[in-house]
């Protein structure tokens, strides 16, 4: 509990940087045409990271802004930030974003935490001891068909490169599913998953950062994550399935048939 703890800590530290900036961030640079990032991402990143430099030397830390910080010597464990998922949400005022704080032991996601600061909602989770939301135990929903599910997706930010298979597998689902919603924090999606508000999600070319404290939450609630052909999901795959496991099945399926279809 000593490294979810301090995930918590992190997260409700650098979710007050986000209020800070929230509504007076005018600065904003573009890692690529709609990949945006603020002052408000780098705050959060440098806080998460210069606290963990304190306390644990000897972890290394993966972070969307930073990339691969080495420990001083043997590494005992990664950290995985992202320190604002959902930074063009953020950017607009649009109030979906979030923190993402995750901590790896030789290539497993042991706890997470990802906090939302406009809902004041922390969602936790580490390995063999539930997922909670501000200490609320947290279970998947129990809706076991397609038909009647709700399904989250995001688009990835080389859209317009594939933009044939992205509007083609959302096309997929709009028409199998009860309907869809694209809210543009993968990480609160996975949330939203875990807390039973939603029972399907799928993306293509998401980052470990992105994913890593998300789906430690979801599987402690009882979810499933796999590849689109359902092997079993890491935070370094491109592609994530992830349901309340009832209706995996069926969204693995329809992905198989769309791909079908282009043959
Ligand atoms: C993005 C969000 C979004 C997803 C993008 C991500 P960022 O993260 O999670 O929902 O569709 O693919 O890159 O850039 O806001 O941290
Ligand atoms: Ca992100
Ligand atoms: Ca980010």
């Amino acid at each position: 509990m000593e490294y979810l703890d301090f995930a918590v800590e992190l997260a409700r530290a650098a979710g007050d940087v986000l209020k800070h900036y929230a509504g007076r961030e005018k600065h904003i640079e573009f890692k690529g045409r709609a990949n945006l990032v603020t002052v408000a991402d780098k705050q959060s990143e440098s806080l998460v990271i210069d606290a963990i430099r304190r306390r644990y030397p000897n972890h290394s830390i993966l972070a969307e802004e930073s990339g691969a910080l080495a420990a001083t010597g043997v590494t005992e464990g990664q950290w995985v930030i992202d320190p604002l998922d959902g930074t063009t949400n953020f950017a607009h005022q649009y109030p979906f974003y979030c923190v993402s704080i995750a901590f790896e032991q030789a290539g497993d996601v042991t706890c997470g935490a990802i906090y939302d600061p406009v809902r004041d909602e922390m969602f936790s989770a580490s390995r063999g001891s539930g997922a909670f939301l501000n200490g609320q135990r947290l279970t998947v929903s129990d809706v076991p068909k397609l038909r009647d599910a709700l399904l989250l997706t995001g688009f990835p930010y080389n859209m317009r490169e594939i933009i044939d298979t992205v509007a083609g597998q959302f096309r997929a689902f709009l028409m199998e599913s009860q309907a869809v919603r694209r809210g543009g924090s993968a990480a609160l999606d996975l949330c939203y998953l875990a807390a039973g508000r939603c029972d399907g999600f799928w993306e293509l070319n998401l980052h470990p950062w992105d994913t890593a404290a998300g789906t430690i939450i979801l599987e402690e609630a009882g979810g499933r994550l796999t590849d689109f052909t359902g092997n079993p999901f890491s935070i370094y795959m491109k592609e994530i399935v992830a349901s309340n496991s009832r209706i995996h099945d069926e969204l693995i399926s329809v992905l198989a048939t769309w791909r079908n279809h282009l043959r």
